[in-house]
């Protein structure tokens, strides 16, 4: 259902998070037990578009359990700060890092909205800024997160995002071959299905969700406005799941249209800097 911005959409989403965090904790779909002997929970395209992160100061925003914000640390960023507005997510990461024996000086996490991160985060800025996956869908006002990511960038330094392609929810999910929702909709997407990515089953009660789209073209021309020089906007063939069922999982575990299938963007990522000095 399409409405204007409902007035509980930040509670409502909060209090849905919270609950699929201790779900999500002991979920297959996490794996923690592997992430605690070393899994990576990286995708391939992203360490090889961020690049060597050994020294860097590095703020994931919309952290969720602190996963891909360990990882980077693993990968030798010299000190990484996660940021979720779920308390119990923040609690989760704070515990992973003690377990795999990453000091508070080296991985931090902080629980606060991601608009109000400037004042949150101990530093004024970081080398790199990171945040993606499942997590612009959840911010009603593109050009405030993006003035507020760009804040964060030290100069010199960049943001990196990579998200799901906006354009595969207007396709239909059954064949992925029609539009059936407007690409430039800027009207909340409000759900109520309960259970949760990582396990469809699991009984839940805090199901309203409030969703927004963002078209490619606001999130780049965003991130212009408010200072940051795009290096680079890729689009994906490839998506982390089966989101259409035609999609085919490949050996390196994206999943990619059959040969025959006219391909679309499925997912797509960014890399813009902060220029050292403003020109
Ligand atoms: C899909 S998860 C991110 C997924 C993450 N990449 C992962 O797989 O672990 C989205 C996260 O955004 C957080 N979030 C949603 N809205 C937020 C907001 N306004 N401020 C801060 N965090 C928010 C949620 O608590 C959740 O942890």
């Amino acid at each position: 259902m399409h409405t204007p911005i409902p007035a509980d959409w930040r509670e409502a989403n909060r209090a849905m998070w919270d609950e699929r965090v201790p779900i999500h904790y002991g979920s297959d779909f996490y794996d923690l037990d592997s992430f605690r002997a070393g899994k990576d929970a990286l995708r391939a395209f992203e360490l090889a578009e961020v690049g060597d992160v050994t020294g860097r100061s590095l703020l994931h925003l919309q952290c969720h359990i602190g996963l891909d914000t360990l990882s980077w640390a693993r990968h030798g960023a010299a000190q990484v700060v996660g940021l979720d507005f779920s308390e119990p997510a923040v609690e989760t990461a704070r515990s992973l890092a003690q377990e795999i024996g990453l000091p508070p000086d080296r991985a931090a996490f902080v629980a606060a909205d991601v608009y109000d991160a400037a004042e949150a985060v101990p530093d004024s800025s970081y080398d790199i800024v990171y945040t993606g996956i499942g997590a612009l869908n959840w911010l009603p006002d593109i050009d405030r997160w993006a003035e507020t990511a760009a804040s964060l960038v030290a100069p010199g330094g960049f943001l990196y995002l990579a998200e799901f392609h906006p354009l595969t929810d207007c396709l239909d999910d059954a064949t992925g071959e029609r539009i059936v929702h407007d690409y430039f909709s800027r009207e909340a997407w409000v759900d109520e299905t309960p259970g949760t990515y990582a396990d469809f089953d699991a009984p839940t009660v805090h199901n309203r969700s409030v969703e927004w789209q963002h078209p490619v073209g606001s999130v780049v021309s965003a991130l212009a406005a408010a200072g940051l020089r795009i290096e680079f906007l890729h689009e994906h063939d490839t998506s982390l799941f089966a989101r259409f069922p035609v999609l085919e999982r490949q050996p390196d575990g994206g999943y990619r249209f059959p040969a025959e299938r006219p391909r679309f963007p499925l997912m797509y990522s960014i890399k813009a800097t902060r220029p050292e000095r403003l020109l």
